[in-house]
Parts: structure tokens; sequence; C-alpha cells
């Protein structure tokens, strides 16, 4: 079992009790929700360990503060590209598309892809009880193939870094190039110089809803149901690959269909929101993190 976890972004360091995160920020939650119930042991949880991802009510939880501003920061970004209400958009690693559907309010026409069926279906529900409507595409993003092509294309909280070689990230442009109408524009949401490990990237915090807790530590997830006779741990089942601007630049480089057009530099935070610049970089951050734009050529 891998020991790391997590997609988490930049770390924060501000001492906190719970507070809401936005747009990737994560405030580290100091004191866990105490649990009446018994802690289940991993190994009795189907069969194996179970995944955040086999989960997605809890999953949508976890990543359930108001989001509102990470999607409207990709609606200006996107606006800045010609990518406009009427456009497609597909959400990669989408989750439960929590900016997705945002995206799909603000007029996009939207698709998420995820490699799990469970998490597009909570996704798609998710939308239309909001009066929305998002396209499931159930992909591994490393081997897909869409009929019509889309504007533009999306793909938030460091999940780009899940895909942890060359070949996968490399197979996955291929897939991207192929998935984009020329002109279209690819924005990843990513964070450079950090490795993925607890010093670097990894934080704890908590979200209820509902009577429901769910905690991320470091090495695993936390959910407190009081439908449940004891407290569920549950495995990240995820590690993140480390980028420098050159390692990122040699891998786009190899694609012919895509270029990097720059980045978004995070320039700060006001009331824990991440303020991206307005202004197109060419060059990407060596640390930190950075919306970064590839172009369909
Ligand atoms: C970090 S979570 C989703 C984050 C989501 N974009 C958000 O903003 O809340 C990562 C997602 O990637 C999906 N995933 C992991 N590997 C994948 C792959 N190779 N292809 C497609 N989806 C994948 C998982 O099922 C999970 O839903």
């Amino acid at each position: 079992m891998r020991s790391n976890s997590g997609w988490l972004l930049s770390r924060v360091a501000t001492a906190s009790s719970r507070r809401r995160r936005q747009f990737g920020r994560y405030i580290r939650h100091e004191s866990r929700p105490s649990s009446p119930h018994e802690t289940q042991d991993r190994s009795d949880i189907m069969g194996g360990v179970a995944s955040i991802y086999d989960f997605p009510e809890y999953y949508d939880i976890l990543f359930g503060w108001d989001r509102s501003y990470e999607a409207q920061t990709y609606v200006d970004v996107l606006a800045r590209h010609g990518v406009e209400s009427g456009c497609s958009v597909l959400e990669v690693a989408a989750g439960t598309a929590q900016v997705g559907i945002r995206l799909a309010r603000a007029g996009l026409s939207v698709t998420a892809l995820d490699s799990s069926d469970a998490m597009l279906a909570y996704a798609v529900s998710a939308a239309e009880r909001l009066g929305e409507a998002i396209g499931p595409l159930v992909a591994d993003m490393t081997a897909f193939q869409v009929v019509d092509r889309f504007h533009a294309a999306i793909n938030p909280m460091s999940s780009f870094r899940l895909l942890l070689g060359d070949a996968d990230a490399g197979a996955h442009l291929t897939c991207m190039g192929q998935a984009l109408l020329p002109g279209g524009v690819y924005l990843i949401d990513m964070s450079f110089g950090t490795d993925g490990s607890a010093a670097s990237d990894l934080d704890e915090w908590g979200m209820d809803r509902d009577g429901i807790t769910v905690t991320a530590t470091t090495s695993c997830v936390r959910v407190v149901d009081p439908t449940r006779g004891a407290e569920l741990i549950l495995d990240w089942h995820e590690s993140l690959r480390t980028y420098t601007p050159e390692s990122f630049a040699r891998l786009v480089d190899r694609d012919d269909q895509l270029s990097l057009a720059g980045c978004y530099r995070e320039l700060g935070m006001v009331d824990d929101l991440s303020r991206f610049s307005g202004e197109l970089d060419r060059e990407l951050p060596d640390s930190g993190r950075a919306l970064v734009v590839l172009a369909r050529v």
C-alpha cells in the first residue's frame, strides 16, 4: 500500500480551526472530530483497502467547500482565451465535477471525464438536482477518444500529477490533442517543485455535511457517518508526481498537437482565496502553483 496520499496542492502554514478552503487551499485541521465510534480496521472494508474514490458521497463532502471562486477563475481564464458561454469544455479527472457543474451554470457545455463511473453518476445527479446538465464520459485519461471535439478542457486540483510516468502523461497529452478543436486550450492546475509528500503537498482538513464528517489526514481519510456502526478509514490510493518547469515543458515539447502557451501564476491569497495573475506568463514558475495553458495547434 502506498503511504503517501492525494493530490493536495499548496500547503498552508496558517494554524486554524476548520475553515472553508477555496480554490485548492488547504487549512490545517487542528482538532480532529471526535468519534463516538470504534475505528474500523482497513482490512475489514470491502475485503481490502477501500479508496475515497469508491465513496463519491464522502469525496463530495471532503472537497465540498464553496468552489465558486475557483470555478469563476476558470470561466474568466477561459474567456480570456476565447472560450465563452455556449462553448464545450471537457473536465478531466472530474471526480464529482464540482467545478464542471459551476461551469455548466455559467453557460458552458460541460462533459466530465473520470475513470470512476460511481463518481460520474454522482456528478450527473448533483448537476440535475441543481437544474444543470453535464455529460459523463467514463474513461481513462490516458486512453480515450471523443466523437465531438471540445473548445477547451480543464484539469483542476493537480490531478494531472496523478499521471506518474512520462508514458502515461504523454499518452494523456496525445488524447487531449485529439480531443480539442484546433485553437482550443487545456488549462491545468499545477504545482511545481512539490513532491506529494507530507512535507510539501499534504495537509489535513475536515468537512461536515448532514451530520457526516470527513477528515483528510496525510495518510488516510476518516469518515464519521452516524448511519455506519464504525468510523470508516479510507485510502487515497494515489501518489503525485513532482514536476519542475523543465520536466513539464519537455513533456509538452514531445507532443505534436499541443504547445505550452504559458501560465497564470498564483500571486498570493486574499481571504483564503488564491489570486492568479491576470497576465499570461510565458515562463513556468520553479515552484508554486500556476494555471498552465496548453494550446491546441
Ligand atoms: C483529485 S480527484 C478529482 C478532483 C476533481 N477534479 C475536483 O476538482 O474535485 C481525482 C479524480 O481522478 C480520477 N482518476 C484517477 N486516475 C484517473 C485516470 N487515469 N483517468 C481518469 N480519471 C482518473 C479519480 O477517479 C478521481 O475522481
